[in-house]
């Protein structure tokens, strides 16, 4: 019997409007727009605006510009995952609700919480569902509106993330092509580090966390940029390793998009020049689970069938993995 694989058959994303500057940053908080730019690489990110509107707007964009591009029909899919760190509410599934905005009347969803590793584990989630023989479409999410946990008189966090969303499909694939391998990892040590105090089981929201703004994030950045930047490099490695690619095999980094710098030290580590490095960085800032996703969005006309593409992240938790996949279509 063939093995089936898990392939990603279609794309799509959605990034609001408003354009949030280094320049307007620099009226807002004690920041500039050169720090920001040699520190992160990121010179502008989206904002959505609408106070009316959460992380299943930005899902349900995302999802529609995949269906429309791609002709596909919804009610044949089968699952809606849901990655994402801003669920519009704590208990109602965000997923559920973006699946039946979008007309999926026959799948089954849920939302997928791992910090900016979401997407990234998303994949293996749906992978295995395809594996499994019994599921035939499953479209992944990645969806965060950061702007609604972000303290905006905070320059240590409100000049990194930005608003996004971007979606993929994953279809059986009886040809070697799709998910090949994956190295997942977890740590709980990462827990003080980058994290939101408040609102959840541990410490309910009060007017107290509210005067304490402990419903924003907050990260110690220097730890986390220390972890990330090795165990990014690492994983990336590992994945290299166990699959006998060298630097030439890869076509394809698809890296979480959180820093320039812990970016360019996994490229180094898995000896690709920037040309092989998927970066949007500059314009969308971190969006957290939408950041993979919307790099597949941006350079879907450059990939071929065949190429080798590693995925990497690093988020809260400490979560972090990478992922290798053989990209399935020419666009
Ligand atoms: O996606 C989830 C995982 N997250 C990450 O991977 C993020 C990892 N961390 C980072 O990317 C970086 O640590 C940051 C971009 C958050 C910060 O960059 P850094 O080079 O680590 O800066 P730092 O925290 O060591 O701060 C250096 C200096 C400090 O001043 P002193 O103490 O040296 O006087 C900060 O107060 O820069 C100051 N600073 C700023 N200055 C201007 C911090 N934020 C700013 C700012 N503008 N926005």
């Amino acid at each position: 019997m063939t093995k089936i694989t898990a392939a990603i058959t279609a794309v799509g994303g959605y990034v609001p409007e408003y354009v949030l500057t280094n320049k307007i940053l620099e009226t807002m908080v004690d920041t500039t727009d050169e720090w920001i730019t040699t520190r992160t690489g990121i010179k502008e990110r989206r904002i959505l605006k609408d106070h009316d509107k959460g992380t299943s707007y930005l899902a349900i964009q995302a999802a529609e510009n995949l269906i429309q591009k791609h002709d596909v029909n919804p009610e044949e899919i089968d699952l809606v995952i849901m990655a994402t760190a801003t669920p519009d509410m704590p208990v109602a599934s965000t997923g559920v609700y973006v699946a039946s905005k979008i007309g999926a009347v026959n799948a089954f969803s849920f939302d997928l919480v791992a910090a900016c590793s979401s997407f990234l584990y998303g994949m293996s989630t749906a992978a295995r569902y395809i594996e499994s023989g019994k599921y035939k479409k499953v479209l992944l999410l990645g969806a965060d509106k950061m702007s609604s946990i972000i303290d905006y008189k905070d320059r240590t966090t409100c000049i990194i993330f930005g608003d996004g969303g971007g979606a993929v499909l994953f279809e059986p694939n009886e040809e070697g092509l799709g998910l090949k391998d994956e190295f997942l990892r977890s740590d709980g040590i990462g827990r003080n580090h980058l994290k939101i105090d408040a609102g959840g089981s541990l410490l309910p929201a009060s007017h107290e966390t509210v005067e304490n703004k402990q419903h924003y994030v907050f990260q110690d950045g220097k730890t986390v940029f220390k972890f990330a930047v090795s165990n990014m490099a690492d994983v990336c490695a590992k994945v290299m390793d166990r699959n006998n690619l060298v630097g030439d095999d890869v076509q394809w980094l698809v890296p979480h998009q959180a820093n320039k710098r812990i970016i360019d030290a996994a490229a180094n580590r898995m000896g690709l020049p920037e040309e092989k490095v998927m970066m949007n960085i500059h314009k969308y800032g971190n969006t957290t689970s939408a950041t993979l996703p919307l790099c597949l969005v941006d350079y879907e006309n450059q990939l071929k069938k065949g190429d080798n593409l590693v995925f990497a992240a690093f988020g809260g938790g400490f979560t972090w993995g990478a992922v290798y996949l053989k990209w399935a279509y020419n666009s």
